[in-house]
């Protein structure tokens, strides 16, 4: 089963699309992808089958998306609760991660020609070396993409990225990137693996459980929320649909609720070039900390270390090169 999908929409389908785009779209979208096992245990199905058809529907999902004229989606496809779940289960969602890593490389070329951006947000040091592995390298080959981005979050949970990132920003205190009276909520913003994300406008959850279960917490304050029954792999073209609907009944809400809390915002720090690119390049380069923990890779290894050394002397070059005037867009 392919990551990228050619089906074309039906012709009911296409009617009811051109309808729904007429009217304003949500900017992102995540999806809490639940229900893989109670739809495996319906059909009398090993639960991995569940999650492999969890797979096949997301590939659907992606492809109704863009046809929609959706240009970001965030998946939550493995929490860092389910390291609770047995060892077989765990292990299989690791396989089953590593696969389709691997099927990104192999189809690059539809990945560019669709312009297709994968970014993995979650904590990279709870996961082997090998799934570290698989995971940058997916990163690195889409890095160019620009229609389309899909955040995979993977070992994830709203609080451990809030966490990771106000770490981030006490690094930037104690190198003097930031004093301690700058700190505000922009400067939070900018340290979540969301940094360079567009807002979060609605979030979709299936399989009837009304809860956020650490998804994008920070993100999704002024999310529309939307729950549906359904099961993951059961979602359909029609389920989407009703989301966007649901999302474009209650904006005129939100839009008017939004407005009132940025008028009273926080002001970003005085530096906001430097704050970002500080943040940016202190997320990159846990990242790629984490990668070089990865013992015993062959050749393949090798190649990493390079361009990971490659990608730090880029890093130091524009950090010492930042000179800047600050951006006014967050001001
Ligand atoms: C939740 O259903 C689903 C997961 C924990 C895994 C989601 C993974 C996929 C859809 C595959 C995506 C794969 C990649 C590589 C991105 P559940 O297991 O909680 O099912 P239940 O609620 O019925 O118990
Ligand atoms: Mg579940």
């Amino acid at each position: 089963m392919s990551w990228v999908k050619e089906s074309k929409l039906s012709w009911p389908q296409w009617l009811a699309a051109k309808v729904m785009t007429a009217g304003p779209l949500p900017r992102h979208v995540g999806f809490i992808m639940d229900g893989n096992r109670r739809y495996a245990a319906k059909r009398n199905m090993d639960k991995v089958r569940g999650h492999v058809e969890g797979f096949d529907r997301l590939s659907d999902v992606l492809n109704w998306c863009r046809e929609l004229g959706i240009r970001e989606v965030s998946v939550y496809a493995f929490s860092i609760e389910n390291f609770k779940r047995s060892v077989d289960e765990v292990n299989a969602l690791m396989k089953l991660a590593c696969d389709k890593a691997e099927l990104v490389i192999e189809e690059r070329d539809k990945f560019a020609e669709v312009g297709l951006k994968i970014r993995f947000f979650g904590d990279f040091s709870l996961l082997t070396a090998e799934v570290r592995e698989h995971l940058s390298r997916v990163m690195e080959t889409t890095k160019r993409n620009s229609n389309f981005a899909l955040n995979i979050c993977f070992s994830y949970t709203g609080r451990n990225d809030i966490l990771r990132g106000v770490n981030n920003v006490l690094r930037a205190v104690r190198e003097e990137i930031l004093e301690p009276s700058d700190v505000c909520s922009g400067v939070v913003d900018l340290s979540l693996d969301t940094c360079d994300s567009q807002p979060l406008d609605l979030v979709v959850r299936t399989s009837g459980e009304v809860r956020l279960s650490d998804f994008m917490l920070w993100q999704s304050d002024f999310a529309v929320i939307h729950f549906t029954r359904v099961l993951w792999p059961e979602l359909s073209f029609w389920h989407i649909l009703g989301a966007v609907l649901h999302f474009q009944v209650h904006l005129p809400f939100i839009q008017d609720l939004k407005q009132k809390h940025e008028n009273g915002k926080d002001k970003l720090c005085r530096d906001v070039r430097k704050t970002q690119d500080f943040l940016q390049n202190v997320r990159l380069i846990s990242v790629t900390e984490e990668t070089k923990k990865i013992p015993n890779m062959g050749h393949r290894g090798g190649q990493l270390m390079d361009e990971i050394s490659r990608f730090e002397a880029e890093i130091s070059r524009s950090t010492n090169a930042f000179a800047g005037p600050p951006s006014t867009a967050f001001i």
